[in-house]
C-alpha cells in the first residue's frame, strides 16, 4: 500500500454532519470525499500540517506525565521547567545579545492569540506587512485595524527591497499603527535580508509603530546560510534601552516539532510590558491550561542535540523533496518557481495550458478531479476578499511517495505545469 492509500487522517476530522469551517478548499473536499474520493484517498497540500512526523521522545515524554499534571497552572507564564528551557533555547537558537531587555512566557493557545492580545493593547491605525502575508489581517482587521501592504515580486530571494518597504510605509496615511515582521517568510519561503528588517524596525520606530516579530519559521529554515534573526536585529538595535515603541516577538513550536495542535509557543517582550500581557490582557480571555504538554515539551527541549539532530534532518528531507518537486517541473520555467529556503512551501505560477484561467479554478479542479488539496499563495484568498498573486502554494511536509502521487494525478487531469 502506498502512503497515499493509506486511509487519510483527514475523514476524521471531516465526517461529521456539519460544515467543519468556512474555508473555500475543505468545501471542495468535503464534496470530493461525499461523491467516492474517485482519484484515491485525498492529499492535503494546502495547510502546512501532518498530523504527524512528531519527535518520538517528545511523543514518549507525553506518555509519562506526573500524574498531578491535570489542573490549572499558577503561573501565566506558562510551566516553569518549559519557560525556563524555551528561554535559553530562543536566547541560543535566535542569537539574542547579552545584555538586551526581554523577558519570554510560553504561550499554550499558540501564537494567534497572542498577536491578537498584543493588538488589542495598541492605538488602532494600519498594520503593514509584506504581500503576499499569512493571514495577518484575519487577526487585526476585525480589531479595526486597516491592512497596507509591501508589494513584493515573490521570485526575489531576499524578500522585498529596502526601497519598497519605504514606499509602501510612507503610503499609509494616517497613523501606522503596526509593522509585521516575518523574517523567514510565509508563504514565499524567502529568509530576508538583514537589511529589510532593520529599515522595517527604523520604519517603525520613525512613525511611532509598534512592532511584531513573527518568528514561527526561524527553526524550521536551512541553516546555511544561518536564518535572519529579526528578533536579534531588533534588540540590537534597541541596545539594552527601553524601547521606544511597543514590540511582540512569537514563535509557534508547531512547525518545528510538528505538533500545531499542542498551542505552544514563545512569546517575548520588554519585562514590563510582558507582564502586563500575560497577567493582564490574557487572562480576560483564557486561564492558564496543559500542565502534561508542556512538561512534556520541556523533558524534549532538555535534550537539545536530539532537538537539533531532529530539526537537521527535517530541514533536509525537506530540502530533498523541495529539489524532487523543482525536478518534476518543465526545464526552462523553474526561474518562475518559487522555493525555499525557509519553509516547507514551494510556489508555482497557476499554469496557463490547464484551462484554468485563474487560481481558485485551478484549485477547484485539483481537489474536484484529483482530491489534491493546493492553496492560493496569498491565504488571505482563504478568508476575505480574493487578492491572488497568480501563484499555487504546495505544502512539502508529507513524504516524497505522496508527493509524487500528487504530481501523477494532476499530470493525469492536464494539471501539472507544462507551461512550454
Ligand atoms: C507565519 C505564521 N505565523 C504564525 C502562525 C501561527 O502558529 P501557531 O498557531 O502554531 O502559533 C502560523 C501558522 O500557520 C504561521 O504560518
Amino acid at each position: 500500500m502506498t502512503a497515499a492509500e493509506v486511509r487519510s487522517p483527514l475523514r476524521a476530522l471531516m465526517d461529521d454532519g456539519v460544515r467543519p469551517n468556512r474555508l473555500q478548499d475543505v468545501a471542495w473536499l468535503g464534496e470530493y470525499l461525499e461523491t467516492g474520493a474517485r482519484a484515491g484517498e485525498p492529499i492535503l497540500l494546502s495547510l502546512g500540517e501532518t498530523w504527524s512526523g512528531t519527535p518520538e521522545p517528545l511523543l514518549a515524554a507525553l506518555r509519562e506525565v506526573p500524574a498531578d499534571s491535570h489542573g490549572y497552572q499558577i503561573s501565566m507564564y506558562g510551566l516553569p521547567t518549559l519557560r525556563k528551557a524555551l528561554k535559553e533555547y530562543v536566547a541560543d537558537t535566535q542569537r539574542l545579545p547579552r545584555g538586551a531587555s526581554w523577558e519570554l512566557a510560553v504561550s499554550w493557545t499558540g501564537t494567534r492569540s497572542a498577536m491578537r492580545d498584543f493588538a488589542t493593547t495598541l492605538e488602532r491605525g494600519t498594520s503593514l506587512a509584506v504581500a503576499p502575508a499569512w493571514d495577518y489581517s484575519g487577526v487585526f482587521e476585525p480589531l479595526g485595524f486597516q491592512s497596507a501592504y509591501v508589494p513584493f515580486d515573490p521570485a526575489e530571494q531576499s524578500g522585498p527591497s529596502v526601497e519598497g518597504a519605504r514606499a509602501a510605509a510612507a503610503a499609509v496615511p494616517g497613523n501606522l499603527a503596526l509593522v509585521v515582521i516575518n523574517a523567514q517568510h510565509n508563504p514565499t519561503g524567502a529568509n530576508w535580508s538583514p537589511e529589510l528588517v532593520e529599515a522595517l524596525i527604523e520604519i517603525a520606530i520613525e512613525r511611532d509603530a509598534a512592532i511584531l516579530v513573527d518568528d514561527a519559521y526561524f527553526g524550521v529554515c536551512q541553516t546555511e546560510p544561518p536564518p535572519t534573526s529579526a528578533l536579534a536585529i531588533l534588540l540590537t538595535r534597541l541596545a539594552g534601552e527601553p524601547s521606544p515603541v511597543p514590540w511582540l516577538g512569537v514563535r509557534s513550536l508547531g512547525k518545528q516539532f510538528h505538533c500545531n495542535g499542542w498551542a505552544l509557543g514563545a512569546v517575548v517582550a520588554e519585562p514590563v510590558r510582558l507582564d502586563d500581557l500575560v497577567n493582564d490582557v490574557r487572562p480576560q480571555h483564557t486561564f492558564n491550561y496543559a500542565i502534561h504538554l508542556q512538561w512534556a515539551m520541556a523533558q524534549w527541549l532538555a535534550d537539545r542535540p536530539a532537538v537539533e539532530r531532529y530539526l537537521d534532518r527535517e530541514r533536509a528531507e525537506t530540502a530533498e523533496k523541495r529539489a524532487a518537486v523543482l525536478d518534476w517541473l518543465p526545464v526552462g520555467t523553474r526561474d518562475r518557481v518559487i522555493a525555499g529556503p525557509a519553509t516547507p512551501y514551494l510556489l508555482y505560477p497557476v499554469p496557463d495550458d490547464t484551462g484554468s484561467s485563474d487560481v481558485t479554478a485551478y484549485l477547484r479542479r485539483a481537489v474536484l478531479q484529483c482530491g489534491v488539496v493546493l492553496s492560493d499563495a496569498w491565504p488571505l484568498a482563504r478568508v476575505g476578499p480574493t487578492a491572488s498573486t497568480g501563484y499555487v502554494r504546495m505544502y512539502l511536509g508529507p513524504g516524497l511517495a505522496e508527493l509524487r502521487t500528487a504530481r501523477d494525478r494532476l499530470a493525469d487531469e492536464g494539471l501539472w505545469p507544462s507551461y512550454d
